[in-house]
């Protein structure tokens, strides 16, 4: 891997706006904790820039890069290498450099999997049907990694059906499209509730859904962070269920990233995930 091979190894995260991203507080928090000489910065770039920027990567002595709105779809075309969950989702969201090839994956499907599997401890045990909210890139990545992790039914609720018919219609059998009024129906089989959406999202309108027909030992996953605890998140833990709320999945997707460009693997700790929420909250 060229990153080791390069003394304090430089990576960014390239976003517009990017002003807003956690990602250099996670990735300085680990540099620092590993003892690791490299440095992590913001990269605010234009569309329009992108492909010159990201071209431009090693010349700039970086070693890699997140990727985050609105440029995963671009970056995915520029690589010239991808991995299998990057070309499932036709998205990058973690770029690096190998001999001298732009390689691309997709770490949304493990941060998913690697928060539900920190905070909800063998929840895919015992089910095999699951709901999720939403058809956007964010659904993407769930459903993948609830097929990888041996869900035979998935039901996609999405505000724009044929957005949510594409979806299923790409990941063919096991994803099924409901409307918003078969809901419940939906949900008493289901062990697992994800929301993709932006509902929820301070600034955005409330995600309104009665929980009551969801078995007791359902679990409720959202991928909002920004509250920390949507009202969504509230409601599954007012019902008793266990939920998992959106800052697990935003910790996690950074791992792989991390690894790549500095060469270990970092933990996401109680230390780390106070750090991040208390930054959340103080943007609040
Ligand atoms: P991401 O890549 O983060 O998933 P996205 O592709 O913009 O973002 O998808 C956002 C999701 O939130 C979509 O499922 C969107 O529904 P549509 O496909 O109908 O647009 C959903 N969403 C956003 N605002 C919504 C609203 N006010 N009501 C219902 N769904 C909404």
């Amino acid at each position: 891997m060229t990153s080791l091979a390069q003394s304090n190894p430089k990576a960014c995260v390239i976003g517009w706006p990017v002003a807003h991203s956690r990602s250099p507080l996670i990735h300085r928090f680990w540099l620092e904790q590993l003892k690791i000489a490299g440095s992590y910065e913001l990269a605010a770039v234009a569309p329009g820039d992108f492909p010159d920027f990201v071209r431009g990567l090693a010349r700039n002595g970086f070693v890699g890069a997140n990727v985050t709105l609105p440029h995963k779809q671009s970056a995915f075309e520029l690589c010239d290498v991808t991995l299998p969950a990057a070309k499932r989702l036709k998205a990058v969201n973690t770029l690096w450099i190998e001999a001298g090839k732009l390689c691309g994956d997709n770490s949304d499907c493990d941060g998913f999997l690697g928060a539900l599997d920190q905070d909800a401890p063998g929840w895919d045990q015992g089910f095999r049907t699951a709901v999720v909210l939403g058809a956007g890139g964010a659904a993407r990545a769930i459903v993948h990694a609830l097929q990888l992790r041996g869900m035979t039914r998935i039901f996609l609720v999405n505000r724009t059906r044929e957005r949510a018919e594409k979806l299923a219609g790409d990941f063919k059998a096991p994803a099924e499209v409901v409307d918003f009024v078969d809901l419940p129906g939906a949900m008493a089989g289901a062990g697992l509730l994800v929301n993709t959406t932006s509902l929820g999202m301070r600034g955005q309108p409330p995600l309104i859904v009665d929980l009551a027909p969801l078995p007791p030992r359902a679990i409720v996953s959202d991928i909002v962070y920004v509250p920390l605890e949507t009202l969504l998140v509230k409601a599954a833990k007012a019902r008793g269920l266990r939920a998992v709320s959106g800052v697990g999945m935003l910790l996690h997707q950074a791992v792989p990233g991390f690894e790549r460009w500095f060469g270990k693997r970092p933990h996401v700790t109680a230390e780390l995930r106070g750090l991040v929420e208390a930054d959340i909250l103080a943007g609040l």
